[in-house]
């Protein structure tokens, strides 16, 4: 049975570093991005997997565009098992602080980091059923932050995007309640702070390390822990 995967933000960061890692897991992969002519990191393993890597242009705050990439995953393989809604953007991070807080930075940053993947999984919903019949359950990956958990609040900036991945872990609640009857397991994960271009050169973690945690992590789900907030240790943390 073929494994189908579908990966947003895969140009650089955590994005790419999931594609690296599922290339020679999966059958299918559609790896997705905003501008595919400049991912060239991104479009080298068309190269090297062409059977297997697709690059599709997807931006997550486009609504046509997911419907376009929702019929070209329709045609080509008729279900999905696994989507990891990974794209996100930080906003204002350090300086998005309270008194500073701006309305157009406050609303995008929710469009990319929340709206989005929770359009993506409703987009999916059927083809992930059907990706659920094929292997049992398919999985759904709302890549989020600890900074979103409303228990551990703690002051400083970042204010957008907080509020962004607490929403986000309320939508991944929301999927994981409409799609259990599927066999559709949602997960918000935490992928720990990487060294990217949104973590920053001094962070804990590489990509490589994080997302082989969240892989991990992956590989031991059952539809009983959809709706869980997780670490990429496996660690649960805290609504
Ligand atoms: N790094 C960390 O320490 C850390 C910690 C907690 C959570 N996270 C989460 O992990 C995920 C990946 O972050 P990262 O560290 O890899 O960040 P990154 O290096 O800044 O990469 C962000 C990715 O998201 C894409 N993106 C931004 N807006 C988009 C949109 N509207 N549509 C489609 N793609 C879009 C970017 O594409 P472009 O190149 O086109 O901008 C890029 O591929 C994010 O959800 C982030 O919140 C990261």
């Amino acid at each position: 049975m073929p494994i189908t995967a579908l990966v947003t933000g895969a140009n650089r960061g955590l994005g790419l570093e999931w594609v690296r890692q599922l290339i020679d897991e999966v059958d299918q992969l559609y790896a997705t991005c905003r501008a595919p002519a400049e991912a060239d990191e991104l479009r080298a393993f068309t190269e090297t997997h062409r059977d297997t890597v697709d690059v599709l242009g997807l931006d997550v705050t486009d609504d046509a565009a997911i419907d376009d990439v929702v019929d070209r995953v329709r045609r080509e393989q008729g279900a999905l098992h696994l989507l990891v809604n990974n794209a996100g953007i930080s906003g204002g991070a350090t300086s998005d602080c309270f008194g500073n807080v701006d309305a157009e930075t406050m609303t995008e940053v929710l469009r990319v980091n929340a709206v989005g993947p929770h359009l993506m999984t409703q987009a999916f919903a059927d083809l992930l059923a059907a990706g659920a019949d094929e292997r049992g359950t398919a999985t759904v990956v709302n890549v989020t932050s600890q900074l979103g958990s409303i228990e551990r609040t703690s002051g400083g900036g970042w204010h957008s995007y907080k509020a962004s991945k607490a929403a986000l872990n309320m939508g991944t609640r929301l999927q994981a309640t409409e799609l259990k009857g599927d066999d559709v397991i949602v997960v918000a994960m935490h992928p720990g702070w990487v060294r990217t271009d949104m973590g920053g050169a001094n962070a804990r973690l590489s990509t490589e390390e994080s997302v082989t945690g969240m892989l991990e992590v992956l590989y031991d789900l059952q539809l009983s822990h959809s709706g869980q907030f997780l670490a990429y240790d496996g660690d649960e943390l805290p609504w």
